[in-house]
């Protein structure tokens, strides 16, 4: 069978940012920035997008389109007999962890979209308010998962559907939707009283927090899930493109988009979260506890709520498609499954795990695996401060050291020009350096 290609390289723009553009920037960025004092956190954030993070996704797209295999497969056939295949193990293991907390949260989303669709969230619950009611509603056993099994449901049923009618489809329209209710709701949590201290809060960074040594971890993990990097989820997407089509401008379109929508998040929570007192630190309900108060005070809110979570839910259902692809396409290829076979099996396995996240709100809130991490932030710390930039390290070093430099430069399609150069020092010794120091710095 021959393997299935992008029809254009708009395609391919397309569902990589479809892939980058999801929960990552709405509801991770929020309550990670918040966790970790705002200003100097997006400002490293800012720093490794651009110093790590394009470079090296411009890197992880060329390794699939040279190799045109999976993430496993793709060292296997660029470095035949040697352990360099490892990499894709951390990819694949970081996808079974990362989509299974996704959908659970992506399953809140939904949830929330319906109860706009009734009218429900309208207004606030007369009792213990939007907190209380979100608060009973994680803390429930079935109903969460239901929702959760509805969005995996989705996402099997895309993937399944093969790589180009069902994923580049559902991308053209949604996105740009999602960016325009951002600009409105923007400008309206900017007009809200008190929204002033949300922007000092967002942008006059605290020099201080950047003595704490978690802060840079956090950072580079926000900056990896977000930009979809590290996984191999951008180098099975580039492993259906064409030689032909020219990465270095992709990969910064994809980089910049993604940071757009981190930042025009942060615009619309962080003025809320002040103007209505609520509390930057409150973790992974954090946006679903503000935006449904942002919704209650907007002229039309309702319509807006509505709208807001039916584009959310599309844009994790974009992302979640792309997680589910890394271990799809590795099963494919080594059991010989059919497509279908291989993401309904996987995808089951992961709704699986991501029982014991969503117990996690409720029967299982004492179970903290990791420090006093419960299951979602124990799995998300693994996968996304660990397996991601561990993945992305060894990418880099792939590319900058396996690699002779005439045949990496070629690979991302750059010239021995200013250019080339500045990726190709940044890939072979800033990039691991970084990563390197990071990790070493936050074990202490
Ligand atoms: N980048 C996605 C988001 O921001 C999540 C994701 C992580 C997708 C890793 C693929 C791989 O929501
Ligand atoms: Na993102």
């Amino acid at each position: 069978m021959a393997r299935e290609q992008w029809g254009t390289k708009l395609g391919f723009m397309l569902a990589a940012m479809g892939s980058a553009v999801g929960l990552g920037n709405i509801w991770r960025f929020s309550f990670v920035a918040g966790e970790n004092g705002g200003g100097a956190f997006l400002l490293l954030y800012l720093v490794f997008v651009f110093l790590i993070g394009i470079p090296l996704l411009l890197t992880e797209v060329s390794i699939g389109r040279k190799a045109k295999s999976d993430v496993i497969g793709s060292y296997k056939t660029l470095a035949p007999r040697t352990p360099w295949f490892m990499t894709g193990f951390f990819g694949v293991c970081s996808a079974f962890l990362i989509l299974s907390f996704y959908a659970v949260v992506a399953g809140w989303a939904l949830y929330y979209f319906v109860n706009y669709v009734t009218g429900n969230f309208f207004q606030a619950p007369a009792e213990g308010g939007f907190e209380g009611a979100f608060g009973g509603f994680i803390s429930q056993g079935w109903q969460p998962l239901f929702w959760s099994a509805l969005f995996m449901t989705l996402t099997i049923i895309i993937v399944f559907s093969g790589v180009k009618k069902g994923i580049e489809m559902a991308n053209k329209i949604f996105m740009p939707l999602l960016a325009l209710l951002l600009i409105i709701l923007a400008g309206f949590s900017l007009s809200l009283d008190g929204a002033m201290e949300g922007l000092a809060f967002l942008f006059q960074p605290d020099w201080s927090a950047l003595t704490q040594p978690s802060i840079y971890i956090q950072a580079l993990g926000q900056a990896f899930f977000s930009l979809s990097l590290g996984m191999g989820a951008l180098l099975t997407y580039g492993s259906y493109l064409s030689d032909d089509k020219r990465l270095p401008s992709a990969a910064v379109g994809i980089g910049l988009m993604d940071t757009f929508f981190a930042v025009i998040s942060g615009l619309v929570i962080f003025p809320a979260v002040f103007a209505f007192s609520i509390d930057p630190t409150s973790g992974p309900p954090l946006v679903f506890i503000t935006l449904p108060s942002i919704f209650e005070q907007m002229p039309l809110g309702g319509i807006a709520g509505l709208l807001f979570f039916f584009a959310l839910s599309l844009a994790a259902l974009s992302s979640a498609i792309s997680i589910l692809e890394v271990p799809t396409a590795y099963f494919m290829r080594l059991f010989n499954w059919t497509r279908k076979k291989s993401s309904v099996i996987v995808g089951s396995i992961m709704f699986f795990l991501g029982i014991f996240v969503s117990l996690g709100f409720g029967i299982w809130a004492d179970v903290t695996p990791i420090a006093d991490f419960n299951i979602l932030d124990s799995m998300d710390y693994i996968a996304s401060n660990i397996f991601l930039p561990l993945g992305g390290l060894s990418m880099a070093l792939f590319v900058g050291w396996y690699f002779a430099k005439p045949t990496a430069l070629k690979a991302v399609d750059l010239k021995d020009d200013v250019f080339g150069n500045v990726w190709y020092a940044l890939v072979k010794y800033l990039v691991p350096i970084m990563i390197i120091v990071i990790f070493i710095s936050s074990i202490q």
